[in-house]
């Protein structure tokens, strides 16, 4: 069984370690330093973790931007466990706890790449609001929710 454990700000080196870990075989090698170093500044970090016998499978992390939104970052399901319910289960808490804590609104950004969450996003309530052409050349899909 799946259980949705919370983390409250920074995580921790462990925690963070494991959250890395996912990372990189979700979205392959990333930048140690650049993760680290957002995780440890951003105000009011909010990590949700997906644990499965004792194994940490999936994460969804994000952080408040002021006024009223949430920056929901980055998240994502060892390849082994998808398609089980888990990155809905992870957004649907961290919209719950985004509601009790006074957020008015998500905002989110993916791409065409990772068309799953793309859909997720879409079936649970978030709009495209507008386009960013990234210098790499690809499209940047920015998404928010209202709240309230
Ligand atoms: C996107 C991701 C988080 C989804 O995780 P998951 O636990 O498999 O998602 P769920 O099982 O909760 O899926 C919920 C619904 O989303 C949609 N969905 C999820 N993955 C999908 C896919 N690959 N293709 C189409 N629809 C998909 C489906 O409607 C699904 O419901 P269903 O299984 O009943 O049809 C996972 O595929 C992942 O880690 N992908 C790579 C990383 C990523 O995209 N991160 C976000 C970057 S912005």
């Amino acid at each position: 069984m799946v259980t949705i454990e919370p983390i409250y700000g920074w995580p921790g080196p462990e925690r963070s370690d494991t959250i890395f870990a996912i990372c990189n075989a979700v979205f392959g090698q990333m930048d140690h330093s650049k993760f680290y170093s957002r995780m440890r500044e951003k105000h009011a970090l909010f990590t949700l973790l997906a644990v499965e016998n004792g194994e940490v499978v999936g994460f969804k992390t994000g952080y408040d931007l002021g006024d009223g939104v949430f920056y929901s970052w980055i998240g994502g399901v060892l390849e082994a466990y998808r398609r089980q319910g888990i990155a809905r289960m992870l957004m649907l808490e961290q919209h719950a706890w985004c509601r009790e804590n006074g957020y008015r609104l998500i905002r989110t950004k993916t791409y065409n790449q990772w068309k799953g969450m793309l859909i997720l996003n879409l079936q649970c309530g978030f709009d495209i609001t507008g386009t960013a052409q990234k210098d790499s050349g690809r499209l940047q899909i920015l998404l928010e929710k209202q709240l309230v």
